[in-house]
């Protein structure tokens, strides 16, 4: 995947540890190997470290393969594929694309990712204003994140995929059954992207036993963890085990 400028949009050539266009505007590559493209006085930081380090460990213990490995299907090895909001890079490393991208603005996902998987180019930079070229890109993915519709219908080629992966009514709903003294089942929003269509739509569930470590994990990485009151929280100290379904849906949409 060719990488723009962010500045002046001309291509950026990679050097030993540095990107530079021709108009000598560079950008650093980090020790860890991503591409540093934030700028200086951005003030969205991504997802901080104790969630990122939550979602990397839960992830770890593969209870979300069955995931990664149904998205995977959808891709191709000679797909140009950019994984918008990669975070940790958990399915970005999977994807079975040979040029691929990940982009997120959490230095601290960015950096266990580009540590761990050379297979994949990590850019520290929004998801909102991508430095890819117009009806570029093959596929795009998103998975549990804000979704960039504009910038997902203007990089991709037509006919390019996009897919998205959200929560489906129950997913975690034995968790928030423990936390919340009423808790709701998830809405399902039907999600509609200018100048993309619906071609195909999904949903995979699985039901798994979690000890307490990984329940707590799994906790921290959802955005239930911010909005839960300390009282509620203390609630999972005394689960021991608790079985708990996660359920998705995947939505493919194709540029028309
Ligand atoms: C729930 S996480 C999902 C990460 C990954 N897709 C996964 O499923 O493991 C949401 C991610 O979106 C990132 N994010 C949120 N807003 C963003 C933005 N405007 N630009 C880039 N990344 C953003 C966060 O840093 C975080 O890594
Ligand atoms: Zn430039």
């Amino acid at each position: 995947v060719n990488i723009c400028c962010p500045v002046c949009h001309l291509p950026l050539n990679k050097y030993e540890k540095c990107y530079k266009c021709e108009n000598k505007h560079s950008f650093d590559v980090a020790k860890e190997g991503y591409l540093n493209l934030n700028r200086k006085n951005s003030q969205s930081t991504g997802d901080e470290k104790e969630m990122i380090l939550a979602r990397k460990n839960f992830l770890e213990k593969g209870y979300y393969q069955f995931l990664r490995d149904k998205v995977n299907e959808y891709i191709k090895p000679e797909d140009k594929l950019v994984d918008l909001a990669c975070g940790e890079g958990y399915y970005t490393k999977a994807f079975k694309a040979n040029d691929k991208v990940g982009i997120d603005l959490s230095k601290n996902g960015l950096k266990y990712a580009s540590k761990n998987d050379k297979s994949t180019i990590y850019l520290l930079n929004t998801i909102f204003n991508n430095p890819i070229e117009d009806n570029y890109l093959d596929t795009i993915v998103t998975i549990f994140a804000p979704i960039a519709k504009e910038e997902i219908r203007r990089m991709l080629k037509p006919n390019g995929k996009f897919i998205l992966v959200k929560p489906d009514i129950n997913h975690l709903f034995e968790l928030k059954q423990v936390i919340y003294d009423k808790p709701y089942l998830n809405e399902i929003e039907n999600i509609t992207i200018p100048g993309l269509k619906i071609i195909d739509e999904i949903k995979i569930c699985k039901t798994c036993t979690l000890n307490n470590e990984d329940l707590r994990n799994l906790f921290t990485m959802t955005p239930y963890y911010h909005k839960t009151s300390q009282t509620d929280k203390d609630k999972l100290n005394d689960i021991d085990k608790l079985a708990v379904s996660f359920a998705f849906i995947i939505a493919i949409y194709e540029k028309e």
